[in-house]
């Protein structure tokens, strides 16, 4: 029997057939929340003659396709239209910068302008006669140059934008001024870089205050000892990001950290997801005074199987992003809005999860739920040593080799979504203490090795450590389950782990949830919330 198309999600954002990658220009205008994104109209592959998707919605979760907003028209981007971002000018009216692939297939930035500032579904979008505003710079090469960021204010009351590279002196954001929007020039330092990486796409800066979880953007008030900065590109197939300074004066970004992105491979660094995650973007929400990120994810099974499907890619929940109390990591959550949909509530509390047992948890579907569960552990003291110091360990390797079957001492304990009732296809999201030397690590994993029948499916193990202090602290899960996706926030939103998955048994009616515990070790489920999702609206 062959699933609902192969597991087709119900709540995720997606075009209603054939390709998608990046989201693109998100904004809130006119009590209208906008999202574009890159978008092959004509199949379930990438192709680089790709146009801007349009959709509009009132709370980011029920969405109205619109027409394409930009498609390859003129010599300046006949080649594609790529990845951008929308920035509101003086009085509040919105532009887009984007890259296209001229007709030699060069990389050039280009400005488009609402046709009708009145219309909040700003329908229509006219290019800018100047096009290209911006060609690559000597020393850059043609073809690595491209996805322009939101504009931020400069000291001098012109404009700043970065756009991603590669440049002589290693991956870039490079900096560009300018006083009217169409002509710009480049700035001698780029706003960031690192020597040792490869091209930067879709560079992302923004402020976040140092105190509380609502957004600000550049315009209402970055001051010193209020916000910090946050640099984020996307290379090597994630999303990377460093927290540090921005003295407007010097126009310069500086790493709290030092060395920036952590590109070492080891899965140590900060990154906003250690799953499938990319080319994600941010915006200021003015309604709701928050900060929202969106981001890609891609498929996990093969090209062939996209034809097939007749559709690949899909957004995140869109999810609020803040820094945390701790000042070392940003925080996210899915926006509350997608709380709408959960349906069926049911809970438990205060239960035992001894050593080496299962749990079944839902007995009805669980192909589209969202859970809340908290564990605690009384037997800490008995976590396993490793002999490494942590931070020569790489979580990603560490959960593979210790998957969800491996009987540790506390933990491996946590969910299996989207299991079989036989449990022979499940997709497990579980955590493990250990003690590296003198102290507590937690690690988080999301281990698809056994998600899935199908062959050629990607299923690689992800994982990461969670920066908490089990001797105070309980360890929380929420999970986002929508037939194929698994979007998973570890100690409420400080690990983040998105995986794709296509179950062929725990499909539909036959999709379960269990909870388990296969250390030596009871664990305590303190509280645990299950929802049935319904499906958003997507028309
Ligand atoms: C990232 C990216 C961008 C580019 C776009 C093309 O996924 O490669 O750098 O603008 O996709 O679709």
């Amino acid at each position: 029997h062959i699933p609902q198309q192969f597991q087709r999600t119900s709540y995720h954002f997606h075009p209603l057939k054939n390709w998608m990658n990046d989201p693109n220009g998100p904004m809130y205008y006119k009590g209208i929340y906008h999202l574009f994104y890159q978008h092959n109209p004509n199949g379930a592959v990438f192709d680089s003659k790709i146009v801007w998707g349009h959709a509009v919605s009132r709370d980011l979760i029920n969405w109205a396709h619109l027409n394409h907003a930009l498609e390859p028209t003129h010599p300046f981007d006949i080649n594609g239209c790529w990845s951008g971002s929308v920035s509101f000018l003086h009085n509040n009216k919105p532009v887009i910068l984007y890259t296209g692939l001229d007709s030699s297939f060069q990389q050039v930035q280009n400005l488009a302008i609402p046709s009708n500032f009145s219309d909040p579904f700003l329908e229509i979008w006219t290019k800018s006669s100047h096009n290209p505003i911006i060609v690559p710079p000597n020393g850059v090469e043609r073809h690595r140059f491209r996805d322009p960021t939101t504009a931020w204010p400069g000291p001098d009351g012109g404009w700043r934008i970065a756009i991603g590279g590669q440049t002589s002196y290693g991956g870039a954001a490079m900096l560009y001024g300018s006083e009217d929007f169409v002509h710009w020039y480049q700035s001698r330092f780029p706003l960031y870089s690192s020597r040792d990486s490869g091209n930067w796409e879709c560079p992302d800066f923004y402020p976040v205050k140092l105190n509380g979880s609502n957004g600000v953007d550049f315009l209402n008030g970055s001051r010193v000892g209020v916000v910090k900065y946050v640099m984020k590109a996307s290379l090597n197939s994630h999303d990377y990001y460093t927290l540090g300074s921005y003295v407007p004066e010097k126009e310069k970004f500086t790493s709290d950290s030092g060395d920036g992105f952590d590109l070492r491979g080891t899965n140590l660094g900060l990154r906003y997801d250690y799953g499938k995650f990319y080319a994600s973007k941010t915006f200021y929400d003015s309604s709701q005074k928050r900060r929202i990120l969106w981001g890609w994810v891609n498929e996990s099974d093969s090209r062939e199987d996209n034809i097939k499907k007749g559709w690949a890619g899909l957004q995140v929940i869109p999810r609020k992003i803040w820094l945390s109390k701790t000042g070392r990591q940003l925080i996210q959550w899915p926006v509350k809005e997608v709380e709408k949909l959960r349906t069926n509530h049911f809970s438990l509390y205060n239960k035992e999860l001894r050593g080496r047992s299962t749990m079944k948890v839902l007995g009805g579907s669980a192909s589209q739920v969202d859970t809340e569960v908290s564990f605690e552990f009384p037997y800490l003291e008995e976590a396993e040593r490793v002999d490494t110091r942590w931070f020569d360990l790489d979580p990603q390797l560490l959960c593979s080799k210790r998957d969800a079957s491996v009987n540790g001492r506390v933990g491996p304990f946590g969910l299996l979504v989207l299991a079989s009732n036989d449990l022979s296809e499940h997709t497990a999201i579980f955590f493990h203490v250990l003690k590296a030397h003198n102290r507590y690590v937690v690690l988080m994993c999301s281990d698809q090795s056994r998600s899935s029948f199908r062959e050629g499916v990607d299923k690689t193990t992800y994982g990461a450590f969670v920066d908490i202090d089990p001797r105070h602290e309980k360890i929380s899960l929420r999970t986002l389950v929508d037939r194929s996706i698994v979007e998973s926030f570890g100690a409420k939103g400080k690990t983040c782990i998105t995986s794709r998955v296509y179950p062929t048994l725990a499909v539909d009616d036959d999709a379960r949830l269990y909870a388990f515990n296969n250390g030596t070790q009871s664990v305590v489920i303190s509280s645990l919330k299950v929802w049935k999702m319904s499906n958003a609206q997507i028309v």
